[in-house]
């Protein structure tokens, strides 16, 4: 019997089979885009998930019988508004995880709430721009019409939980990124919920990330060829899944994500407190853990930006090749990666990209290797935050697209100067995690420490003794450039939306 881990990305599902041994039997994944209507907007046609996932489950079996498949775990981007009417059908296309439209209704919701302070009092954490909350705040006011007809507030993988099973359910880590969740106590923050004068009745049931939710509809069998009758689990939104999937369940490791986002995340053993509310204290995938993270908008979509401005044919290894090229520090050039404004360190909707220190000896190579290194300050400025809550670690585990770049492990491993690891499935993003939480469910595993000793290590970094010092000193003077730049971002948005 084996164990069927599902993720919906923002760019694609993934889907893989996990033996009780932690061995990946099969796996299969189908692509999908993002919808763009607006500058700043981002959203999904909650059709193409589904699409996708009917693809990749084919895919699975035809590598492995459905029948073996002893019980389902899901994982998906976070924060997503994926709003049903009372049949049960989706009112709109869902608004993603890095959807920046909902600036003055995510401050909306705290001074409701009666204040940052009383924000963080209620549920552990600010109403961040981009957050479940916000979003619900935001259909009421500019979609008032299509608002009336919401039954259901969903997460993404909780709409793949609805199609698949019939359940309106989510689990504790996703409810954590609504905004509207008490972190603390792991349940909704029902006085939140009141103040904002939501209808209680649109957030679905939440458990633990581990508990059946449902099982296998009749429908749901057909549509994606499992069979009726599996048990599916929470599971977890796709950065704690991606966590726990890379091996780290207990305090002490750091595990940093390079995918669209860019993610630095550790486990904690109680709700800290929160520096500056800076950072996003969650609900981990065990009922006695917490999860702690800084998620920053621009990591690996600063590089594919770079990819198609520069050369939308070129491959990202010979773009990361030609990085090598140059040595580290990246001739004293500088990238400040805020794209799409950003969300840790700075959360500002309104910070925008730079390439600062810019000469005529730099070419492509210097840009690209600017583009890569920013990533990395980006995490190592996540880092510091988490060690003046007393985070400390020795050893970094990475995951995502990133993470298979040698360059890029290798920058990891000089700016944080300790070795940087790989670990067997964190490649496969949040599915594996997934996968371990349906197994987790089933006794194959009897926690989640035990679970993530089958995260075997893959690749191992260390780092160039000589490259730590360009880093660190580099990083100084990355780390103070948004601070002079900020009102020159907030003015040239201002200009651009002058015009
Ligand atoms: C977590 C976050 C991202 C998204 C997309 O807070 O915003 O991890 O879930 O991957």
């Amino acid at each position: 019997m084996s164990f069927l881990g599902i993720d919906i990305g923002t760019s694609a599902c993934k889907a893989l089979v996990l033996s009780p041994e932690g061995q990946v039997l099969a796996d299969c994944s189908a692509e999908y885009g993002i919808l763009q209507p607006k500058p700043g907007w981002t959203e999904q046609d909650p059709a193409c998930w589904i699409e996708a996932v009917r693809h990749a489950i084919n895919g699975i079996v035809q590598q492995f019988p459905a029948e073996g498949i002893q019980a389902i775990g899901l994982s998906g981007q976070m924060h997503g508004l994926t709003p049903i009417d009372a049949d049960g059908q989706t009112i709109r296309p869902a608004i993603l995880w890095n959807d920046q439209r909902n600036g003055s209704e995510a401050l909306k919701v705290e001074d409701l709430a009666g204040g940052t302070e009383a924000m963080l009092e209620l549920t552990g954490n600010r109403m961040l721009i981009g957050y479940t909350g916000g979003k619900i705040l935001w259909m009421r006011k500019h979609e008032p019409m299509l608002f009336a007809r919401v039954a259901h507030a969903l997460n993404p993988k909780d709409y793949l939980r609805l199609v698949m099973t019939g359940e309106y359910a989510t689990e504790v880590s996703d409810a954590s990124g609504t905004g509207l969740f008490d972190v603390r106590r792991r349940c909704w923050a029902d006085e939140l919920i009141d103040r904002l004068d939501f209808d209680r009745s649109i957030l679905p049931i939440c458990h633990e990330s581990d508990i059946v939710s449902g099982t296998v509809s009749r429908q749901g069998a057909r549509l994606f060829g499992l069979i009726a009758g599996t048990p599916v689990i929470g599971g977890a939104g796709d950065a704690v899944a991606q966590t726990l999937g890379s091996g780290v369940a207990r305090p002490g490791t750091l595990q940093t994500t390079i995918g669209t986002a860019g993610i630095a995340a550790c486990a904690l053993q109680s709700p800290a407190e929160n520096p500056g509310a800076r950072l996003q204290v969650f609900c981990n995938a065990a009922p006695n853990l917490w999860h702690c993270m800084g998620v920053s908008m621009n990591a690996g979509g600063a590089l594919a930006w770079l990819r198609s401005t520069l050369d939308p044919h070129a491959s990202y290894d010979a773009m990361t090749r030609a990085a090598g090229e140059v040595p580290a520090g990246a001739g004293g050039l500088i990238f400040l990666p805020y794209l799409n404004g950003e969300r840790c360190p700075h959360p500002d909707p309104l910070a925008r990209g730079a390439f600062v220190g810019l000469t005529a000896r730099h070419d492509q190579r210097h840009m690209i290797r600017a583009v890569l290194e920013s990533a990395v300050y980006s995490l190592f400025d996540m880092y510091q935050i988490m060690q003046k809550m007393g985070q400390q670690g020795d050893l970094v585990i990475t995951s995502g697209g990133g993470s298979q770049s040698q360059l890029w492990r290798q920058i990891q491993a000089g700016l944080f100067d300790c070795p940087v690891v790989t670990a067997e499935g964190a490649a496969e993003g949040g599915a594996f995690g997934a996968a371990l939480l349906a197994g987790i469910s089933q006794k194959a595993w009897n926690h989640v420490e035990e679970a993530a000793q089958c995260c075997h290590e893959l690749t191992r970094d260390d780092p160039i003794p000589a490259d730590v010092g360009i880093y660190r000193q580099t990083y100084q003077i990355y780390t103070r450039l948004y601070g002079s730049l900020s009102d020159h971002f907030h003015a040239l948005t201002e200009l651009e939306q002058g015009h």
